[in-house]
């Protein structure tokens, strides 16, 4: 195949991924009249923000006093004072209209006995500038992105989004000026290579778990996005901020929602003492992820770890009544009989931290449009949800800020498209001459390699070095070691043969071409990872201990900087954090305790 060979296809703007993001984009494209395209690997309402379970959190008060400073503050916080805070603000002040606005959508939320949203506490929420838990999450029991994703979906067959399902988007096309002129893609089922022709491309392509051996993320959680723009000559952001979440089942990984602790639930280790009350004197088993998670490994490490091998603890909610359980807690219930082979009303569920969130991604700022490490915006482009880096999460995500974020980012994202087609009017840039060389290569490579190691193989061991270098504690020579065996892995990556071509089915090209952008992701994490020299958030290294001069080993005279990764040479830049006035009253640096 060339260039020459290879349809066209034109929209006003394309849409990489069908998840929250992306859907809350398209609304905004499609009831605006532009012509949109929303590609995805699967069908829409099979994206990842499905299992999203605990909430969607607002400062809506419903059930006591609330405020958008308190979110922010918190959210900051929660950050460990590496996130924007303009975005920030940003978001926080739009969250209750996001949340009503898609009430109106058809959102099923539950309900108070006063008919208004149901909220539940949620780690890290509080009241008053840190000082006791608030309800904030807003919940449709424990299957939230479940409900929030069929709303978004629904909405957008009224608005007659077009939808490309079970198509994988494999490359930006980019002009010599750095504009983005839309995506080259292929259609999984047939083999087809189209582009994409779009005056704008929005990536809502979500996480990228799946560089970890263990993660709650789905199997298409691959970085497509984060892969396509480091090919573009796009810096990832903040690469090496990666949330474990606290409860994922023991030995499957899957999701138990932290509203289960919202709702009451207790960590226990082997003595069956609640241990958290050691780490979080206030928050207890609702401090900040990261925090918990931390704490749950310390238990395991120390030998107060349950079952025959001591490697994980127990997430008890026997002492609730289990007409709540049945109520708020069903989906849980479920996976814990499933998984775990426990009902949870009877015995308490086995937990282990498990990677669940990608902190970084590619950066934008909060109108949802990619900025280049300059600063400039880069034409064109777009990013919105997990795989954008706008920053709002800093070295760490509060629980239920991610479907905020997707909603509050999906639209702004949209807004801005819209505003920018309707700015340079109807024409389309031409494409490049070359503009379909890299993906061609990257195709004919898959038709001719012979010799290498299988996709499968390669990947495991990408995850086992990113589970083993680059997990809840760091190590300064594992990190060190770790970049080694990643750029390794990498040239291995890059020579992958996907057996006899004449009996190959596409779903193995897919897998190859996946794991191109894992190991972009994969890359940036632990390049960037080893070079920050200091514990943030989620980043806590064995040479950053806490000491008088630098509280939990933040150091930011040094590191108050957000990181760059440029995949050409894997160098690093940096650029200063965003603070704002508001920060100098309320939010000024300190340390950070639950
Ligand atoms: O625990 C949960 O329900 C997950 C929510 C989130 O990641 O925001």
């Amino acid at each position: 195949m060339s260039a020459l060979t290879i349809p066209i296809r034109k929209f006003d703007a394309v849409i990489v991924g069908a998840g929250g993001a992306g859907l809350r984009a398209a609304i905004q494209l499609s009831e605006a009249g532009l012509k949109t395209a929303v590609l995805s690997k699967v069908f829409p309402t099979r994206s990842h923000t499905v299992a999203a379970q605990g909430g969607v959190s607002a400062s809506l008060g419903n059930s006591e006093e609330d405020h958008w400073h308190w979110h922010m503050y918190d959210t900051v916080k929660g950050s460990d004072w590496l996130g924007d805070q303009d975005a920030i603000e940003y978001m926080c002040r739009k969250a209750p209209e996001a949340v009503v606005e898609l009430e109106h959508f058809g959102m099923p939320f539950d309900r108070t006995d006063e008919g208004k949203i149901y909220q539940r506490p949620f780690g890290g929420h509080m009241s008053n500038f840190g000082e006791k838990p608030v309800r904030r999450a807003c919940a449709a029991a424990d299957r939230t992105g479940h409900a929030m994703l069929h709303a978004l979906y629904q909405r957008n067959v009224r608005a007659n989004t077009q939808f490309f399902v079970e198509w994988m988007a494999l490359d930006l096309i980019r002009n010599a000026q750095g504009q983005i002129l839309g995506v080259i893609a292929l259609e999984m089922e047939t083999g087809q290579v189209v582009a994409f022709h779009a005056k704008a491309t929005i990536i809502a392509t979500g996480g990228a778990g799946r560089i970890y051996h263990s993660s709650t993320n789905a199997f298409i959680n691959t970085g497509d996005g984060l892969g396509m723009a480091a090919r573009a000559g796009i810096a990832l952001e903040d690469m090496e901020f990666w949330q474990f979440h606290p409860t994922g089942v023991a030995g499957a990984g899957v999701l138990i929602t932290e509203g289960v602790r919202g709702e009451g639930g207790i960590l226990r280790n082997s003595d069956n003492e609640r241990f958290m009350e050691r780490y979080a004197p206030n928050a207890k088993d609702l401090a900040s992820r990261d925090v918990v998670s931390r704490a749950m490994v310390t238990e395991i490490n120390e030998g107060r770890g349950c079952g025959p091998h001591k490697d994980f603890v127990l997430l008890d909610i026997t002492h609730l009544d289990p007409a709540t359980i049945m109520k708020r807690l069903p989906g849980i219930r479920d996976i814990s009989i499933q998984f775990a082979g426990i009902d949870p009303i009877k015995a308490p569920i086995p937990v282990v931290p498990t990677c669940h969130y990608m902190m970084g991604g590619i950066p934008t700022n909060y109108h949802g449009q990619v900025v280049n490490a300059d600063g400039s915006v880069v034409a064109g482009f777009y990013a919105a949800g997990e795989a954008a880096c706008a920053s709002v999460h800093g070295a760490n995500r509060l629980g239920t800020n991610s479907l905020l974020d997707l909603l509050v980012f999906g639209k702004a994202s949209g807004d801005s498209v819209v505003d920018a087609v309707k700015k340079n009017g109807a024409a389309h840039q031409d494409l490049p001459a070359d503009f379909a060389e890299r993906t061609l290569s990257r195709l004919d490579r898959l038709n001719t390699q012979k010799g290498g190691a299988s996709v499968d193989e390669t990947r495991l061991a990408m995850q086992r070095t990113m589970q083993k270098h680059c997990g809840v504690f760091r190590f300064k020579d594992m990190l060190v070691e770790g970049v080694a065996k990643i750029c390794e892995i990498e040239q291995a990556v890059h020579a992958t043969e996907i057996g006899d071509k004449s009996q190959t089915w596409n779903t193995a090209r897919v897998e190859a071409l996946e794991l191109d952008n894992l190991i972009e992701v994969a890359k940036s994490t632990m390049v960037s990872a080893e070079a920050r020299r200091e514990s943030r958030g989620a980043h806590v290294r064995d040479d950053a201990p806490d000491t008088p001069a630098h509280p939990n080993g933040r150091d930011d005279e040094a590191w108050l900087k957000h990181s760059l990764w440029h995949r050409e040479g894997s160098t690093l830049s940096y650029k200063p954090v965003v603070l704002t006035p508001l920060s100098v009253e309320t939010i000024a640096l300190k340390t950070r305790a639950y």
